[in-house]
């Protein structure tokens, strides 16, 4: 099983060969944005890879055209719903776009009120 780490909260998730970066999102409760989908049709999802990005897929023409839409691409930013890990052994660490944690929070109200309660992981200030 890969670990998929998610910064700023340091949330990790273990997958399998196979998974999305955001099937790991999803295992360990990350606030990765997926208002599309998965169908490569936003860019909700968009993460910046700061470990491990050899272990992904490659990215396509659909997903780099994807980011060219998104708020401040990056070297590292991939599409969550895009992104395949493909070494079972890997660690990848990601971060969470500003962008992704705003749409994650736009389409789960109840996760934004358990953080705005305290109950939900913060970002660091
Ligand atoms: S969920 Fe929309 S592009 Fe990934």
């Amino acid at each position: 099983m890969a670990r998929v780490r998610f910064l700023p909260e340091g949330l990790e998730a273990e997958v399998p060969a196979g998974a999305t970066l955001l099937d790991a999102a999803d295992a360990c409760g990350a606030f990765v944005g997926s208002a599309c989908g998965r169908k490569c049709a936003c860019s909700t999802c968009h993460l910046y890879v700061r470990e491990g990005a050899r272990a992904l897929s490659e990215k396509d023409d659909r997903e780099e055209d994807r980011l060219d839409m998104a708020f401040d691409p990056r070297p590292g930013s991939r599409l969550g719903c895009q992104a395949t890990i493909e070494d079972a052994s890997a660690l990848v660490v990601v971060e969470i776009t500003r962008e992704s944690r705003q749409a994650f929070l736009d389409e789960h109200p109840a996760e934004r009120k358990k953080l705005e309660q305290g109950e939900a992981p913060r970002a660091p200030h």
